[in-house]
């Protein structure tokens, strides 16, 4: 595992007595009122221990999913903060607003080294407002709470948002541990890799991967590709994908890439076998089939075994690995298998490997692998994407001014 990167001893002094605000990202998988992946919370926690430990009244804020701007109880972070108490062995006290008098009252009941999470910041529409006065009001009320203010949600960085950018405009502020470790990582894919470097690329659509696509095939020397995407390059190769997931409008792009990478001598491989079925999950009609010879009447939902054993070959030298998307989906047994080879060939990798957050995160800890076998496991999934992408990430600019 990658060594955490803690907060600046100088800043740990600092804090105590005082409030701090700790943005987290603790966007977590729920089933009702039941965390299905608390990894996010679990990557929360040491900064925030490390903040407590020294003494700081510690106030998390934080998001779950995307609520409209106003209270919605399907989104409340009630479960979270059950859970973050428990990782931290103490007492999360739970503010039932985000600035309002519940969380005033929270947070001036508070002692050296507590800790609190206010309610979703999401049911405040200031939060994701694109308005800049909105926003600022909002980021004014949540500064108001705090004495200095804590970035650590590295998942939202590239967010634009109330309680990532403005807010640290308005407060003394640091970069933490987790943000630190995350960047440190992305920065080892993007700058001077160990080669051979080889980016494997899964997930549904290939739209939401064109960026990092385009600034990773100058770097990577091998791009293995799967997931539900891999069909918009088959296609663009020929090949009838039957009823499989197709962006019909991307084929030229994938052409592109496909005579770009020549050009730079990097490898992309597809599969050349999948798994089919009659409709989306039936798990009862899975079977194998060549990559060339995907039934008109079926669709493809995972990468065949023979595919699976060559990625896995592909990656067997690598010294650098980036992974993002599952090979298939991954959540059904029948379509898992090509999502644990790879899982299975990054664990044997004799250097970094990278862990894309999002989906391939959660199919790591699902398909029940032991995270400290990876290099790193990112908690970003767009996030991480953006920043290899070569784009500038908001919620990081701004901790630099
Ligand atoms: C994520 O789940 O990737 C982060 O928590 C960001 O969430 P968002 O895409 O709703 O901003």
């Amino acid at each position: 595992m990658t060594d955490f990167n803690g907060l600046a001893p100088e800043f740990l002094q600092s804090v105590r007595g005082k409030r701090v605000l700790v943005r987290s990202d603790l966007n977590v998988p729920l089933d009702g009122s039941r965390i299905t992946d608390d990894g996010r919370i679990r990557a929360s926690v040491p900064t925030i221990r490390a903040l407590a430990d020294a003494g700081a009244r510690v106030v998390v804020t934080a998001h779950l999913g995307r609520p409209k701007g106003e209270p919605d109880p399907a989104y409340s972070l009630a479960p979270v903060a059950a859970r973050l108490g428990e990782l931290l062995g103490a007492t999360v006290a739970f503010a039932t607003d985000t600035v309002g008098a519940s969380a005033q009252e929270t947070v001036a009941g508070l002692g050296d080294g507590e800790v609190a999470l206010l309610e979703n910041v999401r049911f405040n529409a200031g939060e994701t407002s694109k308005d800049d006065a909105e926003r600022g009001a909002f980021a004014d009320q949540l500064a108001g709470l705090a004495d200095a203010f804590v970035s650590d949600g590295f998942g939202v960085v590239h967010r634009k948002q109330a309680s990532v950018y403005d807010v640290a405009q308005r407060l003394p502020h640091a970069m933490g541990g987790l943000v630190a470790t995350e960047v440190e990582v992305l920065r080892r894919l993007t700058v001077d890799p160990e080669r051979p470097y080889v980016v494997v690329l899964g997930g549904s659509k290939v739209s939401d991967k064109l960026g990092v696509i385009d600034n990773l095939l100058g770097k990577a020397d091998k791009l293995l590709i799967g997931g539900g995407m891999v069909f918009t390059f088959l296609k663009a190769d020929g090949l009838e994908v039957g009823k499989s997931l197709l962006e019909d409008d991307q084929l030229d792009t994938v052409r592109a890439y496909q005579a770009r990478a020549k050009e730079l001598g990097v490898e992309i491989v597809l599969p050349t076998d999948i798994v089919v079925a009659d409709s989306f999950g039936d798990e009862a009609s899975a079977r194998v089939v060549a990559a060339d010879a995907i039934p008109a009447d079926s669709l493809g939902l995972d990468i065949g075994p023979e595919s699976g054993a060559a990625f896995a070959a592909a990656l067997a030298d690598a010294r650098t690995v980036f992974w993002n998307g599952p090979m298939g989906v991954f959540e059904q047994s029948a379509f898992a298998e090509g999502t644990r080879a790879v899982a299975e060939a990054l664990t044997k990798v004799d250097g970094l490997s990278v862990v894309g957050g999002g989906d391939s995160a959660a199919a790591v800890r699902t398909l029940g692998f032991d995270e400290a076998a990876f290099g790193h496991i990112s908690t970003g999934g767009g996030a991480s994407l953006e920043y290899l992408e070569g784009k500038e990430l908001p919620g990081i600019t701004v901790l630099e001014d």
